[in-house]
């Protein structure tokens, strides 16, 4: 099945009729139908954790605009749950959780529940490989350490990850046995995505860009480096998407060091640069502003156009440059779906 998918295809470095595309955060608060599981479900994470609510989010967009590719409904900030590590989202203030901020913290988080709190992610995962439509891949996913750390530690969400650098820079020792039990996590975590169904993962470094160079290379490009030998030492060909947000010039060492198939670019990144420098690499997908999305128009049409017409002729898979944004009209996102699909190289 996997072989005749335009996604995998693309994956592979093979041509394909037009490039595929998928839309980074596809399910969510813009869609009306998401927005009544929401309410049903109760809160976000028993949406997450329920595999029947999960299946049906993770179908939504789907039907709407039958995409290349679905993407598991879950979060990067289970593992710190499964962890043991106490999680909320507070509505309008996003995830707040038990600040990891000490090594008497951190000794307290376990690897032995893992699979156990994260069952109902893999049953969504299984159900899912068995209802999306024959055409359409499976992605799972998973945060990569540096940004699921950066929420461990600061406790919520923050522009420049202070809390993560300060103890990084501070205790290294400390911070390395946190990274270390985020690589073991993450690794068995996809690793039993792919075993239920996932075809493609995309590893999730929202905020790789605030990193200098060294600590870039010790917290962004080695722990994501370590994951993909573990998945890899058991499904050698699984194609693996890098998003290393805001990596800038960074990106080909990224994906040297790394060994990704792929890689997602940020709506910082000039197309042109992307495809003169990283485009020989490996397949590339981005990288739409999502604020265009919400705006419409002619600049929404243009930019489109831009970018497919920029990079669609090598391996190109047409997203976002980061997730859609609730208050994205449907609409508008139904117009790219369109112009992608009746691209027409010229
Ligand atoms: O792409 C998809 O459709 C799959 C689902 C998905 C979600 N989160 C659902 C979600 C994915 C792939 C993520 C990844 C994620 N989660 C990232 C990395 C990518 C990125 O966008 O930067 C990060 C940093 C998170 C952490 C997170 N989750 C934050 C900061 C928030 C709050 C901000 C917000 O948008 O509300 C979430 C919540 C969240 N994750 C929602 C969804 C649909 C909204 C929750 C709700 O419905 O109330």
């Amino acid at each position: 099945m996997t072989e005749n998918k335009r996604f995998i295809q693309t994956l592979k470095g093979l041509p394909t009729d037009r490039p595929p595309f998928w839309f980074m955060r596809q399910a969510g608060r813009y869609l009306p139908e998401y927005m009544a599981i929401r309410k049903e479900a109760g809160s976000f994470l028993d949406l997450c954790y329920n595999p029947d609510f999960a299946v049906e989010v993770t179908l939504q967009p789907l039907r709407r605009y039958d995409m290349d590719a679905a993407i598991l409904f879950s979060d990067i900030l289970v593992i710190p749950h499964a962890l043991g590590q106490h999680l909320e989202f507070r509505q309008g203030k996003g995830p707040v959780l038990e600040p990891v901020d000490t090594v008497e913290k951190l000794e307290k988080l376990s690897l032995d529940n893992l699979h156990e709190k994260l069952a109902p992610v893999y049953e969504t995962v299984s159900r899912l490989s068995r209802e999306i439509p024959g055409h359409t891949a499976l992605i799972g996913f998973a945060g990569a350490p540096w940004t699921v750390a950066s929420y461990m530690v600061g406790g919520k969400g923050s522009p420049d990850q202070a809390a993560a650098r300060l103890w990084a820079y501070g205790d290294e020792v400390a911070f390395q046995a946190l990274m270390d039990l985020l690589v073991e996590a993450t690794s068995r975590y996809l690793i039993r995505q792919v075993e239920e169904g996932a075809e493609v993962l995309q590893v999730f470094d929202t905020w790789a860009g605030n990193l200098p160079m060294e600590e870039f290379r010790k917290w962004c490009m080695a722990p994501t480096k370590k994951i993909i030998e573990n998945i890899r030492s058991r499904f050698p060909d699984i194609p693996i998407i890098g998003f290393p947000r805001g990596a800038g010039p960074r990106y080909p060492e990224y994906i040297r060091q790394t060994g990704v198939t792929a890689v997602s670019i940020d709506t910082s990144m000039p197309a042109d640069w992307a495809r003169d420098n990283i485009q020989s690499l490996c397949p590339i997908q981005g990288n739409l502003d999502p604020l265009l999305l919400v705006s419409g128009g002619k600049a929404l049409e243009k930019a489109v156009l831009n970018i497919l017409d920029t990079l669609s002729a090598k391996p190109f898979i047409f997203n976002l440059g980061h997730g859609i944004v609730p208050q994205t009209p449907p609409e508008h996102v139904a117009v790219v779906s369109d112009l992608v699909r009746n691209y027409v190289r010229n």
